[in-house]
């Protein structure tokens, strides 16, 4: 693979592709929630910009805008789509079609194996939580590598451990829609420390030359407005909570002692930890680290005594960003804190740039001088096409250059950044968001019958930043 820096956008194959049971896909967990009245929106990924067909046309303009890599995820239940292990031809092709296009372009894959998408069959044993799964994951991921091999020079095991379990056992607003239920958060997180490394020791036997292998983490390091013991104190938890768990056995092969003691002290039974697992995530750690980049995680102290955790998928288009926020606060530990200086987007989560140079500096603090990919970035909108279907996303540009100047300032103060990807590379589904919640350089009709893509102004504005900035 080339040195020079990527520049490219991202997407996921339950948000994008389509196709949902065609060519011998089973079901995914999504599949199944969209599905059922469990959804109370009704709106499901069956279509989406049907990526499944469109994919040339997506990275032929991909390509037409500079951008030199491509993240997408490999729906696992296309590969293995039941049970008894056999592996569908017809999946591995269609990704075989999606990596001819890139090469024909020069554009490098960046491939998630799972980016919340997991098959039926698994998720009827208990999802994440199901002991099996990381025996069942290392034989997808075999199948993966054995496959596409150095054709993939970058893989990613899972995308955002930390927010898709979160998601799943805390918020309850992913299947298997779980309230409150850390201790199954905690048996998810570490079921998928265990996948994240029993593939990689697949990888490591394929004895690849040429591609590498990380894992993408959802949020940044926590912070806090005050800085006092106490203050320091929610702000460990809360990194105990979102990103040690995942992150300290992915890079350093290790739980911290300290960690484990707070977890236990909560009341979390970890009988399910074992010996041979933890020798496993010691000898099969990430070659670089794929990290997401959106927002602060403030947090203060715990006086409130509350469990609870809360989301905006509804989203405010009244124009006053007064809206539900996202905070999550665990009793004794820390909940979420607010600066009110700072701007809300209309699903009230903070734009705030500087995160992106701060996130970046903190984990070389913690993992020293690991490759990092900033591999999602991006800003939600209710975007506004004129009659020809055109959006001039003034924020969304404004949004992306402020992020990617911080970014390329903690580059230029030594931290290994690699490569970013802007989120998304079309509009696409927002998981419980919808469709309304437009994040893609590229607009989707989704009302005129052929999912028309119409370039947006932000995605010639990015082109023409990565001629400016194609030797950073
Ligand atoms: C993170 C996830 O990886 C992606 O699936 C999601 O749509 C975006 N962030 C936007 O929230």
């Amino acid at each position: 693979m080339s040195e020079k820096f990527l520049w490219g956008s991202a997407t996921a194959a339950y948000q994008c592709e389509g196709g949902w049971n065609e060519d011998g896909k089973g079901p995914s967990v999504w599949d199944t929630f969209c599905h059922s009245p469990a959804n109370t929106t009704g709106i499901t990924g069956d279509v989406s910009c049907d990526f499944y067909h469109h994919y040339a046309e997506d990275i032929r303009m991909m390509a037409e805008s500079g951008q030199n890599t491509f993240r997408f995820s490999i729906s696992w239940p296309r590969i293995v789509p039941k049970e008894d292990r056999i592996v569908n031809e017809a999946g591995l092709a269609f990704y075989d079609r999606v990596l001819d296009e890139c090469e024909k372009y020069g554009i490098v894959p960046n491939v998630t194996l799972v980016h919340y998408d997991l098959p039926e069959y698994i998720g009827q044993k208990g999802g994440w939580c199901y002991e099996g799964i990381a025996d069942e994951f290392a034989y997808y991921a075999a199948v993966v590598f054995q496959h596409y091999g150095e054709r993939i020079p970058l893989y990613v095991t899972i995308n955002e451990p930390n927010h898709n379990a979160y998601c799943d056992y805390c918020v309850g607003n992913y299947p298997p829609n779980h309230k409150n239920d850390l201790q199954s958060y905690a048996h998810c997180l570490y079921n998928m420390d265990v996948c994240n490394a029993k593939a990689i020791r697949e990888f490591r036997e394929m004895g690849f030359k040429n591609s590498q292998i990380g894992i993408v983490q959802g949020c940044g390091p926590a912070t806090s407005l005050q800085d006092t013991p106490e203050y320091r104190e929610a702000v460990k938890y809360c990194d105990y909570f979102c990103n040690f768990g995942i992150l300290d056995p992915a890079i350093k092969g290790y739980f911290e002692p300290e960690l484990l003691e707070a977890v236990k002290a909560r009341g979390i039974d970890l009988s399910f930890m074992k010996d041979e697992d933890l020798e496993i995530i010691k000898n099969n750690t990430v070659d670089f680290l794929g990290q997401n980049i959106y927002s602060r995680l403030i947090v203060k102290p715990n006086e409130s005594g509350i469990t609870a955790f809360t989301v905006n998928n509804a989203g405010n288009n009244d124009g006053t960003c007064k809206t539900a926020r996202e905070t999550r606060a665990i009793a004794g530990w820390f909940e979420s804190d607010r600066d009110t200086d700072t701007r809300l987007n209309k699903w009230g989560r903070e734009i705030y740039p500087k995160c992106a140079y701060n996130t970046l500096m903190l984990r070389k603090e913690r993992y020293g001088n690991i490759p990092i990919y900033v591999t999602e970035n991006g800003h939600g909108c209710y975007d506004v096409p004129d009659e020809n279907g055109y959006v001039e996303d003034d924020d969304r540009i404004a949004f992306l250059n402020d992020y990617i100047g911080w970014i390329l300032k903690a580059k230029e103060d030594g931290v290994n950044v690699k490569g970013y990807y802007c989120w998304s590379t079309m509009d696409l589904y927002s998981w419980i968001n919808g469709y309304k919640k437009r994040y893609g350089l590229v607009r989707v009709d989704y009302e005129d019958g052929l999912l028309r893509r119409i370039p947006k102004k932000s995605y010639y504005w990015y082109r023409d930043f990565i001629t400016e900035h194609k030797d950073v």
